[in-house]
């Protein structure tokens, strides 16, 4: 049993020598990260370590001093030994910093107080992770290479991050949302992560929209504003901008100022940017339109008569025109009438609607009407116009003469017939003593055809009747007489 355990003793320690020695190799190590710097030492057969110890070698005012690892401040467990006290005398060092590269010497004691240090140091390099996105700025749907590069010889496994969150492939192409802040990190120890670099994918302008303030329906007189906006990359310049109205240019800029808004300023605006990144082959982009309307009281408000001479019995319709925006929903009649109590005159509502129909029209229906629209924004009144209606016209009057003179003629003829009637009696009587033919006057007259619509004509009728009177010629168209005895 003894002698098997001594057996092992000696085959185990294969790599002693018997010499004093201290072996070990240079470490180069990412901050952040944990290293193993590895080291085996030896020493003559039969002697037995006592003591083991690692120093720093740190300038102190001046010169180098060796410190031990116990006197420099750090973290607990920053400085771990995992060797033992045999061959192995390994050093790990946690969460590397950049102020752990330095040089590092062990030290070990041995049983007759031998103390060995060695010969050269451990050389402990730290490095970072470097991360590089190629290239940093980008158009949309370009290809982007992550890169990341460690400054040590070894061979790092690394992750992506953006803005923390993992990144599948390092190699893709570029979407507006992949612009960010990317760093990469050692796989396994996230801790140790590069700085992080940015990603800039420029694009051009989307969500391009045209706001009217204070709103697309402004009165009339009122002051609008316009301003156009986008996301865009690079953002959109001034000379970016333009505001477009019905198809015509009207300023360039992101804000236009319209101060005292008119009928005419009506339309369809719209506005242009353009950042020099083109969409599809198209470097201007267009807002959707806007439709500016600007409302306005009733203006030139005129009412019109149809007939426009109007008889009594008759009907007539007003009608109220009038420019409004929006057009005028409701009229209103007023007629002016003079209150007899006050001697004043007052406006009574008389009917409503844009056309009035007044049916039966009176002489007492004559008077000021006026007429008042009225839209959303405002009321306005026409101006009073007369309305006369004449009396019975001349054509029922006529009709009246026309019965007159049927009258007259029938009466003219019953006195021709008597007239007939006394010449065959006088010749029966020719020498009757009683003859008065000398005392009478006859007298016959002859009217055209035509009807006298006139005094005029009546006048000229009785001067045609006094000379036919004096000639006392008869005609077979005799329709009219006068019969006159003097005495
Ligand atoms: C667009 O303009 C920006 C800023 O001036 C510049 O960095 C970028 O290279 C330009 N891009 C193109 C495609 O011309
Ligand atoms: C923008 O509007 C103008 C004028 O209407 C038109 O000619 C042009 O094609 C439009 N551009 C786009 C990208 O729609
Ligand atoms: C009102 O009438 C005037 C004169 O006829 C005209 O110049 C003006 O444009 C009209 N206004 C509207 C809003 O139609
Ligand atoms: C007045 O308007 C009514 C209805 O529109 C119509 O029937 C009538 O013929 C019009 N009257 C006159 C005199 O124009
Ligand atoms: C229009 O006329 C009506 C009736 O006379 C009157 O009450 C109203 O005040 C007038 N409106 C305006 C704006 O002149």
């Amino acid at each position: 049993m003894e002698s098997s355990i001594l057996i092992i003793l000696f085959i185990i320690p294969g790599v002693w020598s018997g010499n004093w020695g201290v072996t070990f190799t240079d470490q180069c190590a990412l901050k952040g990260t944990s290293v193993l710097i590895k080291c085996e030492y030896d020493y003559p057969t039969g002697l037995i370590v006592t003591g083991v110890a690692w120093y720093q070698r740190l300038r102190i005012s001046g010169g180098f001093r060796l410190v031990h690892l116990s006197n420099i401040p750090s973290a607990p467990d920053h400085f771990r030994y995992v060797g033992d006290k045999w061959s192995d005398c390994s050093l790990r060092i946690n969460d590397v910093q950049s102020f752990d590269a330095r040089e590092y010497y062990f030290q070990f004691q041995t049983t007759f107080n031998k103390i060995w240090m060695s010969r050269r140091p451990a050389l402990l390099t730290v490095t970072e992770l470097t991360a590089f996105v190629e290239p940093s700025t980008v158009t949309e749907g370009d290809r982007v290479n992550l890169i990341c590069v460690s400054g040590c010889p070894s061979h790092v496994d690394v992750v992506w991050f953006k803005d923390g969150q993992p990144v599948s492939n390092p190699i893709f192409q570029a979407r507006r949302e992949d612009a960010g802040r990317y760093y990469c990190a050692v796989q396994g120890q996230e801790k140790s992560r590069s700085a992080s670099v940015a990603l800039n994918v420029q694009y051009a302008p989307r969500k391009v929209s045209l706001s009217v303030s204070p709103s697309s329906e402004v009165l009339k007189g009122s002051a609008v504003t316009f301003t156009c906006s986008s996301d865009a990359n690079p953002i959109v310049t001034h000379n970016g901008y333009s505001l477009h109205k019905d198809g015509h240019l009207i300023s360039s800029g992101a804000i236009h100022s319209i101060s005292d808004i008119q009928p005419s300023h009506s339309g369809l605006f719209w506005c242009q940017v353009w950042n020099n990144i083109s969409r599809g082959g198209v470097d201007l982009i267009n807002s959707t339109a806007v439709h500016l309307d600007v409302q306005y009281p009733p203006v030139n408000i005129s009412v019109s008569m149809d007939p426009p001479h109007v008889t009594e019995g008759s009907s007539v319709n007003l009608t109220c025109s009038s420019s409004a925006n929006p057009a005028a929903q409701t009229y209103t009649w007023f007629r002016r009438t003079a209150s007899p109590s006050s001697g004043s005159s007052s406006m009574f509502q008389v009917g409503s609607g844009q056309v009035m129909s007044l049916p039966y029209m009176h002489v007492n229906h004559t008077g000021l009407y006026l007429c008042q629209a009225r839209n959303t924004v405002g009321e306005t009144n026409s101006t009073e116009v007369l309305l006369t209606i004449s009396a019975k016209n001349h054509g029922s009057q006529s009709v009246l003469f026309l019965a007159g003179v049927g009258v007259f003629l029938f009466v003219a003829l019953v006195l021709m017939v008597f007239f007939f009637w006394r010449k065959k009696t006088n010749y029966t009587e020719k020498n009757s003593p009683t003859s008065h033919e000398d005392d009478v006057t006859y007298s016959t007259v002859t009217i055209k055809p035509r009807i006298p619509d006139d005094p005029q004509h009546m006048n000229n009728n009785r001067a045609m009747r006094d000379s036919a009177s004096r000639t006392g010629e008869y005609e077979d168209t005799v329709i009219y007489a006068t019969v006159a005895k003097s005495r």
